[in-house]
């Protein structure tokens, strides 16, 4: 182990996360430092304070100021070979939704969006990233990656984070990250159990159940077209299923907003 992490003992009662977690006041990527890294258990957590080369989507860098926000890494090393990385996401986002959810009264809206962020006020408040490191052609370790806005102020997003909000900017307080930490995590322990115990359709329904765009007309846009269309359903690896005009289509790499005239449609 590296002599710059620190044991934290979050003295939860988990079922598979490690309640003593690994703390680093600064660190390139927490998602890095388990892709490199190895020698550890199956739920181990790494924390970090601040990252230099916090790692997001599609190789964008994930911007934190030291100590407002909570980035994390979950690595699991015990893996179902049926489960797609997807469904590793979907059971991320539903655990911050679930864990973060009664922090606010009825103007506290968090939703989900497709495929990784977790929106507050429609804004993003939660990012994922999950990565795998590949043996030949086995998974031996997936890291799910987690960055949530906590202590930010509104003059930290603008320019490219302006879509950005944090839990401080809805909430008018400081929160304490680590309280936010066990909340997220009680979730995730439930939910990798029963993706364990039972296999991914509870996650899946779960995550359907509380992403407001199912259903919806949405923009969708995969890097190199644009298509309008209803948000129908998650095809069974987690991709968005798209109808346009009759026709379905699966899109497993994308981006997706809400059309200006969203009107509610039937998914069956
Ligand atoms: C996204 O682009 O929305 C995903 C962002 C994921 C950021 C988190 S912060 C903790 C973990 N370590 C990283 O380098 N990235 C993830």
């Amino acid at each position: 182990m590296q002599s710059d992490l620190k044991i934290l003992n979050l003295a939860l009662d988990l079922k598979i996360l490690q309640p003593q977690i690994l703390h680093a006041k600064q660190i390139s990527s927490t998602n890095t430092y388990f892709l490199q890294n190895h020698p550890y258990p199956n739920g181990t957590i790494l924390l970090a304070d601040y990252q230099t080369g916090g790692k997001g989507r599609h190789g964008r860098i994930w911007h934190s100021p030291p100590g407002q926000a909570l980035l994390f890494s979950i690595l699991l090393t015990e893996i179902d070979d049926r489960a797609f990385l997807h469904v590793y996401t979907f059971m991320a986002a539903v655990a911050v939704f679930e864990g973060l959810d009664l922090l606010g009264g009825s103007t506290f809206k968090l939703d989900l969006k497709w495929p990784n962020d977790v929106l507050l006020g429609g804004r993003k408040l939660c990012g994922i990233l999950v990565q795998n490191r590949l043996v030949g052609n086995e998974t031996s370790q997936i890291v799910i990656g987690i960055g949530i806005n906590v202590n930010q102020p509104a003059n930290f997003f603008i320019g490219e984070l302006s879509q950005g909000t944090s839990l401080n900017i809805t909430l008018g307080r400081n929160m304490d990250r680590i309280e936010v930490l066990k909340r997220v995590l009680v979730g995730l322990d439930r939910w990798l159990f029963i993706l364990g115990d039972s296999g991914e359709t509870a996650i899946f329904n779960r995550w359907k159940a509380l992403c407001s765009s199912i259903g919806k007309r949405v923009l969708v846009n995969d890097g190199r077209q644009i298509y309008t269309g209803i948000f129908k359903d998650l095809s069974s690896q987690g991709g968005l299923v798209l109808e346009t005009d009759g026709h379905c289509r699966v899109f497993y790499a994308a981006d997706v907003t809400l059309t200006k005239e969203t009107s509610d449609v039937g998914c069956n």
